[in-house]
């Protein structure tokens, strides 16, 4: 198991690009199995989450290829063949956007047994709101043994209006409901950009959709799709990484393929703790101030600051000015990155989903541990800035969904490696 090794207090400097969105590709490549033939899909983020949503399709039927050399960003997914529709325990307990499969599944091949997500780091995280949405389109749905039973003989337009905003929940019934009969009407829906992306997809590929990216989704069922060329759309939590690593280090980046217009809250945030952040051609420029002002935040979903930016304004945080307070409004359990920041000696209290950050001088390097995603990175950024030698154990978590990081923050010059542990 690897581990990345990082001696701060180089402040970065330079360019550096932002890779294709890991929370756009996965329900992209689900996608495929809508339209018969083969899909090609460019600027693939090379991520461990990636390669688990192809070993799905893989396992029911489908064929995958991921191209090497200078199109290693490059994916076909082609369907060109029976397909068992089940998505096995095994993968979805690695990956619980797996469960992205089952609108397509049943909405193409009228049945589709996926493994039950479970539990995660973060938060319980159910799935009612996607079994809800399928309910509605007239899919008959019961739980064996772990699984989802969906079955439906034709799938018929409806509204569905969800209790909860849920980004994965709003994919899973759109990608659904392009193959149904008549018109369904999505309200309450997530309003991210990776949503409004899954659409544009869709639509390319044949589907009638209207709305996305605003709260109501109006779509006109269609009988076919056909497969797709589509170039997946920089990440915008990768991007709003990278900026914090310039803000931490005192640097100044110029983060290639970041795209303002989905990162807004967070140019904002940034822009009131002190940094400056120009729009260039290329990208977005993020210059560090002398001392990072203490900022207040709430994460609310998009447009609203986002949740799976908290754990890296955090780590900023923690070298503030003053006190900032950080409120946790969409996952239950996302503070786990604290106990190990309080071991490189940051000053943060929690009271229930509320995270309260004095900032301190400095601080110390140290061995910590990963516990999800988003906290893996808030560690590497924090000892991006501390003094001394911080080690991060548990990587797997990172590479979940970051490609290959510490080299691009050694690009940028950082003294940052990964070693096997
Ligand atoms: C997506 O997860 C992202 N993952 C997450 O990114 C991100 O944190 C999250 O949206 C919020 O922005 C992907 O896109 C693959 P939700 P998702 O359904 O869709 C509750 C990362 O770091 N809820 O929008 O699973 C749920 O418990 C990951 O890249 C229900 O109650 O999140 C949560 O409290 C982590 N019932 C809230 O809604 C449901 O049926 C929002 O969850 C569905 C969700």
């Amino acid at each position: 198991m690897d581990k990345i090794i990082v001696k701060g207090g180089h402040p970065l400097q330079g360019e550096v690009v932002v890779s294709g969105a890991k929370n756009a590709a996965l329900p992209i490549l689900a996608s495929a199995l809508l339209a018969d033939g083969k899909s090609v899909y460019r600027n693939v983020p090379d991520l461990a989450d990636v390669v688990t949503m192809l070993k799905v399709l893989e396992t029911m039927g489908c064929g995958t290829a991921r191209l090497t050399g200078r199109q290693k960003d490059m994916c076909e997914v082609a369907i060109e063949g029976p397909i068992t529709p089940e998505a096995p325990y095994d993968l979805v307990k690695t990956m619980r956007a797996s469960v992205l499969v089952l609108g397509p599944l049943v909405a193409r091949f009228g049945r589709a047994r996926v493994s039950m997500p479970g539990g995660c780091a973060i938060g319980a995280r159910p799935i009612d709101q996607h079994l809800k949405g399928l309910k509605a389109l007239g899919a008959d749905i019961t739980l064996t043994e772990g699984y989802v039973e969906a079955r439906a003989k034709q799938l018929k337009g409806a509204t569905v209006n969800f209790d909860v905003i849920t980004v994965t929940g709003t994919e899973n019934v759109m990608m659904a409901a392009v193959l149904a009969r008549g018109r369904t009407v999505l309200e309450n829906c997530a309003r991210e950009p990776e949503v409004e992306e899954l659409a544009r997809v869709l639509n390319k590929m044949g589907a009638r959709i209207q709305g996305a990216g605003t709260s109501v989704i109006t779509i006109d069922g269609v009988e076919s799709l056909k497969p797709v060329d589509h170039a997946i759309l920089p990440d915008r939590i990768e991007a709003g990484t990278l900026m914090v690593a310039a803000a931490i280090t005192g640097g100044n980046v110029l983060v290639k393929h970041a795209q303002p217009e989905h990162l807004e809250s967070v140019i904002l945030k940034l822009r009131e703790t002190g940094c400056t952040i120009t729009a260039e051609e290329k990208g977005l420029r993020v210059k560090a101030p002398k001392v990072v002002n203490s900022v207040d935040v709430k994460t609310t979903e998009h447009p609203g600051f986002p949740t799976d930016m908290q754990a890296q304004l955090m780590g900023l945080m923690t070298v503030a000015s003053g006190t900032s307070v950080i409120s946790e409004s969409i996952f239950e359990n996302r503070f786990m990155h604290v106990p190990e920041l309080h071991r490189m000696g940051a000053d943060i209290t929690i009271q229930g989903h509320t995270a309260v950050v004095k900032g301190v001088k400095k601080l110390s390097g140290a061995p910590v541990m990963a516990t999800d995603l988003r906290a893996s990175a808030s560690l590497v950024l924090a000892g991006l800035r501390a003094e001394g030698k911080t080690e991060v154990a548990r990587i797997y978590h990172l590479d979940r969904g970051y490609e290959r990081l510490e080299r691009k923050l050694r690009k940028l010059g950082a003294d940052i490696r990964r070693v096997k542990a």
